[in-house]
C-alpha cells in the first residue's frame, strides 16, 4: 500500500492509538520549540495538527502541508483558526510557497517516508529567511537499525508503512551541503526506559 493510502486509512485512528511515538513526539517538539521565537511556519507532513494546535500558540501564520487528505480532515476539524491554511502535496517534489518567507519550519516523524533527505533540505533552505530554523523530530535511527517503523493495527493485522533509514551522519551532512548548520541535538528516552534505545532524535538547523 502506498505511504499515502496508508496514513488515510490510519487517519481516523491516529490520534487516539497508544502510540509512544507520537506523544513523545509532542513532548519533543513542545520542549524544543518553546525556547524559540518564531512568526511564520510551514509545517512539514503536518497529519491530523496534533502540532499545529500548539505552533498556534506562538505562531502568527502556519501553512501545513501534507499528502493525506484523511490526516488533514482531521486537522481542519480541529482547528479552524485562519492563521492556519493547510495544503495538500507531497513533500517529494518542489514546495508551491513562496521563497525567504517562514522563520520556523517543523517536521516530525514525517522524514521516514522521505528517501531524498537532500531534497528536504535543499527545498527548506530556499524557503527559510536567514537565520531561520528547521525543527525535525524523527524516529531515532537506532530505533530504525532495529526493526521499529510506522505501523498501525487494522482488523486484518499490522499494517506496516513503507520508511526509508537516516543515519544521524545524513541529517547533518545533508543540512551542511544545503546550507543549514545544526544548533541543537538531542536524543529522546521513553520515561520509565531510560537503559534502553532513545524512541526520538530531534535537530535544530539554523540557516
Ligand atoms: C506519522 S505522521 C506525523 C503527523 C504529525 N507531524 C505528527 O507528528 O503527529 C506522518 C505524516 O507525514 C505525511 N507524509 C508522509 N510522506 C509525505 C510526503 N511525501 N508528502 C507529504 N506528506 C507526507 C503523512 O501523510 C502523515 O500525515
Amino acid at each position: 500500500m502506498s505511504i499515502e493510502k496508508a496514513y488515510n486509512s490510519w487517519a481516523n485512528q491516529y490520534d487516539t492509538n497508544k502510540n509512544r511515538t507520537r506523544d513523545l513526539d509532542q513532548t519533543a517538539t513542545i520542549e524544543t520549540l518553546s525556547n524559540y521565537e518564531f512568526e511564520n511556519v510551514l509545517e512539514l507532513g503536518c497529519g491530523t495538527g496534533k502540532n499545529t494546535n500548539w505552533l498556534l500558540k506562538k505562531a502568527n501564520h502556519i501553512v501545513g502541508i501534507d499528502f493525506s487528505e484523511e490526516m488533514m480532515a482531521k486537522a481542519k476539524e480541529k482547528i479552524t483558526s485562519k492563521k492556519v491554511t493547510f495544503k495538500k502535496a507531497d513533500l517529494n517534489e518542489n514546495w508551491d510557497i513562496d521563497n525567504n518567507c517562514v522563520d520556523l519550519i517543523t517536521s516530525s516523524l514525517t522524514l521516514e517516508h522521505i528517501k531524498d533527505l537532500d531534497h528536504v533540505f535543499s527545498e527548506a533552505n530556499k524557503k527559510l529567511k536567514k537565520n531561520g530554523l528547521f525543527f525535525i523530530s524523527e524516529l531515532h535511527p537506532f530505533k530504525q537499525y532495529s526493526g521499529s517503523k510506522a505501523r498501525y493495527e487494522t482488523e486484518s493485522g499490522t499494517q506496516e508503512l513503507e520508511v526509508y533509514i537516516h543515519h544521524i551522519s545524513d541529517y547533518i551532512e545533508n543540512a551542511n551541503n544545503n546550507g543549514l548548520k545544526l544548533v541543537e541535538i538531542k536524543e529522546w528516552f521513553d520515561k520509565k526506559n531510560e537503559n534502553e534505545l532513545p524512541r526520538l532524535i530531534s535537530f535544530v538547523f539554523k540557516k
